[in-house]
């Protein structure tokens, strides 16, 4: 048993690669898991592989409808955030407005969304964590990844603040912390292309691994790092 046991966790985007493996890991180590998605078919195939889970369907785009989830959901001792998705284009002319629209959606207003929504939960906890994966493209800006990095970046900075509110609200007892990724891979994308490496690549069950391990510092310690889950071997 870990310090995550009997905690309460939400784990926004939870039907994705990432989030699939950290609801697994997040239940295994004995957490009550809160699964949220936009899509229900995906949510109940989640649900039947990680049994125990509580899955529930929103638009983390929509704020009204986070704020009343987070009404209902009461008591929550940290928040994973994992909506993903991806847009490029050829070079700065190709960075198009439907794909900022998509990626600053998804990227940055569900964060907006969920840690405005869950943050008096959190502040009330005795020890509350929330994270993010982010990406090693922000460290090294692209003209044709700029819309996607640019929004990685605003959700980097988005949490930082997040961390500053902890620091004042909640010293020592809560969070935020940002993990950073280059991509990810799963069995089943090594199954596919078993010839394949994967170089800088992070095994999702790493980001499961992490995630758990949040529960296991000190929140004062933790709060507002920036922690590379690339695999150094690479
Ligand atoms: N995959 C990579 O190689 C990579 C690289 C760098 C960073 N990252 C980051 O790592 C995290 C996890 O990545 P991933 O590939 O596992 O994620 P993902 O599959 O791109 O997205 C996770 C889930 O977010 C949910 N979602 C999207 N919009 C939503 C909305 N408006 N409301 C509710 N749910 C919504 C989707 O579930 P529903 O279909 O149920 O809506 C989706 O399955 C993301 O933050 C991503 O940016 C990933």
């Amino acid at each position: 048993m870990t310090g995550v046991a009997g905690r309460r966790v939400v784990v926004a985007g939870a039907t994705g690669a990432a989030g699939r493996v950290v609801c697994a890991a997040l239940t295994a180590a004995g957490a009550s898991v809160i699964a949220l998605g936009s899509d229900d078919s995906r949510l109940a195939a989640l649900a039947a592989e990680v049994p125990g889970l509580t899955v529930e369907t929103v638009d983390l785009a929509d704020f009204a409808a986070v704020t009343s989830l987070a009404g209902r959901t009461g008591e929550v001792d940290g928040l994973i955030h994992l909506v993903g998705g991806w847009r490029g284009g050829k070079g700065l002319t190709g960075q198009s407005d439907e794909d900022w629209e998509f990626l600053s959606r998804s990227l940055i207003t569900t964060l907006r969304n969920t840690t405005r929504a869950f943050q008096p939960a959190l502040l009330a906890s005795p020890n509350a964590r929330v994270a993010i994966l982010s990406a090693t493209g922000v460290d090294r800006p692209t003209a044709g990844n700029a819309n996607y990095v640019t929004a990685k970046a605003a959700a980097e900075t988005w949490l930082a603040a997040v961390a500053q509110s902890f620091g004042t609200g909640a010293p020592d007892t809560a969070a935020a912390v940002t993990f950073v990724i280059k991509a990810l891979v799963d069995e089943g994308m090594r199954a596919a292309a078993p010839e394949k490496r994967f170089p800088g690549y992070t095994d999702v069950q790493a980001v499961g691994s992490a995630v758990v391990g949040l529960w296991d510092g000190r929140a004062a310690e933790l709060n507002g790092t920036r922690v590379s889950l690339v695999p150094v071997e690479d």
